[in-house]
């Protein structure tokens, strides 16, 4: 009914030719009312999940008796520009082995469960790239304290991880971010051994994380990483005192680009029409070359539940045929209509925003010098060292060939997904760099638990975020649940905080439906 009034007010304000501000004064004390109920929704309830979550909590401070641990000490009211105590927290760099002469090192920080978090589990984070920092998870993702881009200072991250539990983030492999030592691996097994031994050395640092249930979780191509490190741990579970549990991947990289960028490319550009904003001349041709290309009829095709066969390649390519890359054109015409273009989050316009980190966006974007994490008083209170210029993703390349392994869709996840309680993929549906509709065909393409592919439909409107309805598609099938999460950019910890810890909450048993 309401709706109806304003609709009417408009339309009456445009026979009147008035301006439609005129039509629709809200005072400031109806408009703040509104948002604290908007605010108020979205807050985390205290209910059955946080109980069962702060169960593990048994009254005690984590403390570690290793004097060692002490040089990784941060003081949480010392942190540079943040203006509350963060609590305690560790970290530094830790060698990815106990060699005498290893000069190879990986940073971390370490963060112990808030209040209403577990003892009893351990989350990994790792970001992706390659060569990118898991520092920016930190500032802006599922850190217990943020600093997003355009915000003028950090503040609590209501949506921190900590809130579940113990928070690990790693800055891997070799090459990235604060890591110390010359890149020289050539495969994602070299990556996860780097993984591995940095974990057996903070083990021997920080015993008193032995033996808990580990969760790996990151984003990008970490949708790479974390497969492989996943299959690297159930490998070699006796020498390591963790308990992998289960595992998050969000927008990753699985499969070939031709499958997750370019044959969902154009359906996409349908979806968010008015957001592209581009002509009819080039939506024609556009259309007529993803025909040619064999992607523009290959949804209703191929991607059938349960499918009725391994999905073919588009072309002749795991990249793109000649003529066929269909990503990078509609990319550059996006830009030429809207120059902020974000292929992270479809949506942003101008302005692009300031980021302590350097990238807001599609490209760097540096607006302040030195960059947060680059800051000698920053490097100093996190025993990060002095003499790295540190920068989001890496200026060098932290394969030496390139990855040579092939993606993990097609040799460990699906086993992965097998030894693992539970496991879950999760996609933004306003990421353009990498598609949901395309990790739709990884997943159907993939056999795991003795068939291929879901054997039901992905309903729709069926992932419901407490407090807020439906936002997206959830599927679950022989131990795999996929999480499509509206509105959401690439980084769903970031774009869309309360889905992801609620996806996390379900992800370490903290709920039984996700
Ligand atoms: C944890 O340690 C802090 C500081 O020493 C103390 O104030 C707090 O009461 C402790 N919490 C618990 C649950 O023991
Ligand atoms: C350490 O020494 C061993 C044995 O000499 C050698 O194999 C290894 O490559 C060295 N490691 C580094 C990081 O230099
Ligand atoms: C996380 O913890 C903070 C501080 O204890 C609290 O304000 C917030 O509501 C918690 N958020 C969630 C999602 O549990
Ligand atoms: C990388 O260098 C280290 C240290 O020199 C060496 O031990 C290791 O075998 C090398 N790894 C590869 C994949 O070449
Ligand atoms: C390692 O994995 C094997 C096979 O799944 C299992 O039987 C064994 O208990 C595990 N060991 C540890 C220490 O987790
Ligand atoms: C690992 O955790 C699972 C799930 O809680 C449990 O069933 C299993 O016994 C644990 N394994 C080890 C070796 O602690
Ligand atoms: C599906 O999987 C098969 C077998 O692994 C592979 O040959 C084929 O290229 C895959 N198709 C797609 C679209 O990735
Ligand atoms: C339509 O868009 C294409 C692709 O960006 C561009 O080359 C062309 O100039 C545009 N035409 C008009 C009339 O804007
Ligand atoms: C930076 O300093 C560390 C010692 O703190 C040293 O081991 C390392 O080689 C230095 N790195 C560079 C690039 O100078
Ligand atoms: C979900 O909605 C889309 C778009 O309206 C439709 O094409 C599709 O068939 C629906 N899927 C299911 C399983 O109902």
């Amino acid at each position: 009914m309401r709706v109806d009034w304003a609709l009417r007010i408009v339309a009456l304000a445009s026979l009147c030719a008035a301006p439609l501000s005129d039509a629709r004064k809200i005072g400031k004390t109806e408009l703040r009312e509104r948002q604290h109920e908007a605010a108020k929704r979205f807050m985390p309830a205290a209910g059955p999940f946080l109980e069962k979550r702060a169960s593990g909590w048994a009254g005690k401070n984590i403390t570690f008796t290793n004097p060692k641990a002490s040089e990784f000490f941060v003081d949480g009211t010392t942190i540079p520009e943040v203006d509350f105590d963060v609590g305690p927290s560790w970290s530094g760099l830790m060698p990815i082995s106990g060699a005498a002469n290893e000069t190879r090192q990986l940073f971390f920080w370490f963060f112990p469960p808030g209040p209403t978090g577990s003892l009893d589990d351990l989350i990994f984070w790792t970001n992706g790239g390659p060569g990118c920092s898991s520092l920016e998870g930190l500032l802006q993702e599922n850190g217990p304290f943020s600093w997003s881009v355009g915000t003028a200072k950090p503040i609590v991250n209501d949506f921190g991880w900590t809130n579940l539990s113990s928070l690990l983030f790693v800055e891997q492999p070799v090459g990235t971010g604060f890591s110390q030592g010359t890149p020289n691996i050539t495969n994602e097994d070299e990556l996860a051994a780097q993984v591995f031994g940095s974990l057996q050395q903070f083990l021997e640092v920080f015993s008193e994380l032995k033996d808990k249930k580990f969760y790996l979780t990151g984003e990008s191509y970490a949708g790479t990483y974390i497969p492989y490190i996943a299959n690297y741990i159930f490998d070699h579970n006796e020498s390591l005192a963790l308990n992998l549990t289960g595992f998050w991947v969000s927008d990753p990289s699985l499969s070939w680009d031709v499958v997750q960028e370019q044959i969902p490319a154009v359906s996409f550009v349908h979806k968010y029409k008015n957001v592209f904003s581009f002509n009819q001349t080039f939506l024609a041709e556009l259309d007529s070359k993803a025909a040619s290309c064999n992607y523009a009829d290959y949804f209703d095709k191929h991607v059938t539940y349960p499918p009725t066969g391994l999905l073919p390649l588009p072309g002749t390519s795991t990249e793109a045929d000649r003529g066929c890359d269909l990503w990078d054109e509609i990319f550059n015409a996006a830009l030429i209509v809207n120059p902020a273009f974000n292929i992270y989050r479809v949506f942003d316009t101008f302005p692009i925003l300031w980021d302590v980190l350097g990238f807001p966006g599609s490209f760097e974007q540096i607006q302040l010098s030195p960059l947060y994490f680059d800051r000698t008083d920053v490097k100093k209170a996190i025993h990060a060292p002095l003499n790295v210029t540190w920068s989001e993703c890496s200026n060098e390349d932290v394969f030496v060939r390139g990855d040579e392994s092939l993606p993990p869709a097609f040799t460990v996840l699906p086993t992965v997904i097998e030894k693992s309680q539970r496991a879950v993929i999760v996609h933004g549906l306003a990421d353009y760099i990498l598609i949901a509709e395309g990790t739709r065909i990884v997943i159907q393409n993939m056999t795991w638990n003795g068939q291929q592919g879901f054997q039901t439909p992905i309903a729709n409107d069926s992932f419901i975020v407490d407090g807020v309805g439906a936002l997206g598609n959830m599927h679950q099938e022989r131990g795999l649940t996929y999480f499509e999460v509206d509105l959401s950019g690439h980084m769903v910890p970031q774009y869309s905080p309360k889905a992801a810890f609620q996806i996390m909450e379900f992800l370490m048993g903290f709920r039984e439906n996700p």
